[in-house]
């Protein structure tokens, strides 16, 4: 039989193995929850054993309970889910931070030898509602005392995780509930005792498991899984109203909370699943999914309950909206369904739609709605990205894009948060200025510019206006009031207003959108051939649009300068440093040193012993030169190199040209 599901069947036995002082211990399905899957357990594991293959990354990204992650601890697991109540047990079950079973169990056994007679945020609140006073005084105790023991760090982070799963699932048991927190009993007796149990995880997980909590449409654009599994709600209710009150206990921010069932604010948990639109976010969901299989479960309660039971999405819609992305196959089981306590409607099934992704193969990459950055920046990896991508890491928290330039990389990689560095401080004052720019404003601030000056606008006017052609460009019309426009880029006082747009205007305007600065500090390229053209606004827009949408932050550090901390707290480094055996703008009067070289090798040695994934780009030969400080390295280290196809995409290279190219390598220590 298989481990997770013995696990499974031997833990109720386990619970009643209450020892005296302490309130036993407790398995993740010890808790009640709308819609959890635990029952379903064998049924979603034949259908994933029997027909996908080569699955190591499992991703549960409406994980609830964390049930169905539970049954595959045998891989790596991603968690989710929208309400923190649950993914705080997430990390509880599945974490890889160690913590001390024996210290857990003591706090846990003085908690219920502890009698409590104090007013606190719950016996203000909910005395004699879901809880009688007397537990509510405890409840707010403990919670507390979770907090001040994590604040004056005699527990750690997943010790805290643990901790608060003991207390929500304890809260559950005695709850004067059906089980959800819509509503409570009238006049109930409130005289069970609240005693907390000893959650036990298992031993053996993946390290690399990872817990998120956040909306699932935009975690999916930032994992790469071989299977994700999706288990949204499918009626109108809300899961924030029905479980407001251990979200409240679990985030612990003590709101204010309202009307006869007393809940808090929930308008930032409210899900989309349950509204009207469902299917738009499902098809979003969908396509930003990068996955080999995609496993849905979803009811056919069609129009057969109450009204407020009723799926959100016809399974015609599911199939529409599958099918874009590969085959399906649908498996079916029947059940009982959740109807408010009515759970007689007859032929209900619980299904599951099965699609193995063969038609969106990095389709995203592919495509090319990649986000392009308006600055071209020389050696941007743009055209490399649809290679690159596949390659960083499956799962990224906080990555950190070294030598960001144009943030070609670090904008389109995946992740939570993106830390952006680079040393030109004028780029990085550039993209920290758009970041919070409005696009249609700072379109028009150009314009003003570009109109001030003079300058073409071929958008408008084409080329011949300017009595210009296409393939020769608008230098000649452009020269003489570029050079004023940068004559008086490089007067102007860095507080001007317009500063960093003329400074943008001079990298469009300017010598093949390159940057490039005089050991004065002045910019000193020349015109160039093209203008703010209609397809440079358009990358602008988007970019700023996209910029304001991520987590980010921009430094402006010599890389061996930059916080160790951001380093150590990264879960991925990316560095694409000036190559020093190739010749690029910026590598220019000795702009990249064999000094400089072995201090970045010597800063990925640090970054390797934090135990913090890294890739490099580089190149290893170029014609006859050869970076043998690379090589040895990389030879040293054992490090993985990955060969690039420069010419991907490119249909005019001519194979036998090889040999004079560069060779694109990417390094990993993972
Ligand atoms: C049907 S339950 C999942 C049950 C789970 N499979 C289990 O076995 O416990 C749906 C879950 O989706 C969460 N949720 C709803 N909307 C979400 C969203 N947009 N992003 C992430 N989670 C969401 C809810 O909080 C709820 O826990």
């Amino acid at each position: 039989m298989d481990k997770a599901l013995r696990i499974f069947q031997n833990e109720d036995r386990q619970y009643s193995f209450a020892r005296s002082g302490s309130g036993g211990v407790t398995k993740i399905n010890n808790r009640r929850y709308l819609g959890n899957k635990y029952k379903l357990l064998p049924f979603i594991k034949e259908v994933v054993d029997s027909e996908c293959k080569d699955i190591e990354v499992f991703a549960d990204i409406f994980s609830g309970t964390g049930a169905v992650a539970s049954a595959f601890t045998d891989k790596k697991l991603i968690t989710n889910d929208i309400l923190y109540s649950n993914y705080i047990c997430h990390v509880a079950w599945f974490g890889n931070e160690e913590y001390s079973r024996e210290k857990i169990g003591e706090i846990i056994k003085e908690y219920n030898n502890e009698r409590i007679d104090e007013e606190n945020y719950m016996t203000v609140n909910f005395a004699g509602t879901y809880f009688s006073r007397e537990n509510c005084s405890k409840i707010g105790y403990i919670r507390q005392d979770i907090e001040e023991r994590y604040l004056n760090a005699t527990i750690n982070g997943r010790e805290r995780a643990i901790l608060i799963t003991a207390l929500l699932y304890g809260m559950d048991k005695i709850a004067n509930t059906c089980g959800h927190y819509d509503a409570y009993r009238k006049n109930a007796e409130l005289e069970k005792e609240l005693k907390l149990a000893l959650p036990v995880p298992e031993k053996e997980l993946n390290p690399d498991n990872i817990c998120y909590n956040m909306d699932a449409n935009k975690l999916v654009k930032m994992i790469r899984a071989d299977l994700v599994y999706i288990d949204p709600p499918y009626n109108s209710r809300q899961y924030c109203d029905s479980y407001h009150l251990l979200e409240n206990v679990a985030q612990w921010k003590k709101p204010k909370v309202i009307g006869v069932a007393k809940k808090m604010d929930r308008s930032s948990l409210k899900s989309d699943y349950c509204t009207n639109k469902a299917k738009e976010a499902f098809t979003d969901l969908i396509a930003h999914i990068r996955a080999k299989y995609i496993l849905f479960s979803y009811n056919n309660m069609g129009e057969k309950g109450d009204g407020r039971s009723n799926a959100r999405m016809s399974d015609r819609d599911i199939l529409e909206i599958l099918e874009k992305k590969g085959r399906v196959k649908i498996f079916s089981q029947s059940y009982k369904p959740f109807s408010a306590g009515k759970s007689d409607i007859e032929e209900n099934e619980e299904r599951l739609f099965l699609c193995i992704c063969d038609k969106n193969e990095d389709e995203k990459e592919k495509k090319g709605d990649l986000i392009k950055s308006p600055v071209n920046y020389t050696g941007g990896k743009y055209k490399l990205l649809p290679q690159l991508l596949p390659l960083f890491p499956d799962t990224n928290d906080v990555v950190v894009d070294l030598f960001c330039g144009g943030c070609d990389v670090g904008i389109n990689t995946p992740c939570r948060k993106i830390i952006f560095n680079d040393h030109n401080d004028r780029l990085i004052e550039l993209l920290k200025m758009l970041k919070n720019a409005d696009p249609a404003g700072i379109i028009k601030r150009l314009f003003k510019i570009i109109d001030d000056y003079g300058l073409s606008r071929s958008d408008l006017n084409g080329y011949a206006h300017y009595g210009c052609n296409s393939s020769e460009g608008l230098a000649s019309f452009n020269k003489d009031r570029y050079l004023r426009m940068r004559r008086d880029f490089n007067a102007a006082d860095i507080k001007n207003r317009d500063y960093d747009l003329l400074f943008y205007l001079l990298i469009v305007y300017g010598f093949n959108n390159q940057i490039r600065f005089n050991s004065a500090g002045a910019f000193n390229l020349p015109v160039g051939k093209r203008d703010f053209n209609r397809k440079l606004q358009k990358k602008l827009t988007d970019f700023i649009k996209h910029l304001r949408n991520i987590d980010c932050e921009f430094f402006n550090q010599d890389f061996r300068l930059l916080d160790p901390v951001l380093l150590k707290e990264a879960s991925f480094v990316y560095a694409d440093p000036p190559y020093l055996i190739t010749l690029a703008t910026y590598n220019e009067r000795n702009g990249w040193t064999e000094n400089d070289e072995r201090d970045l090798l010597e800063l990925l040695d640090k970054v390797h012993g934090y135990g913090v994934k890294f890739a490099l780009s580089n190149v290893l030969t170029s014609g006859k030169r050869e970076n043998r400080i690379l090589k040895d390295w990389i030879e040293r280290r054992h490090f993985k190199v990955v060969r690039l196809d420069m010419n991907y995409g490119n249909s005019n290279y001519h194979k036998n040209d090889r040999s004079k190219k560069e060779e694109e390598i990417l390094v990993r220590n993972y």
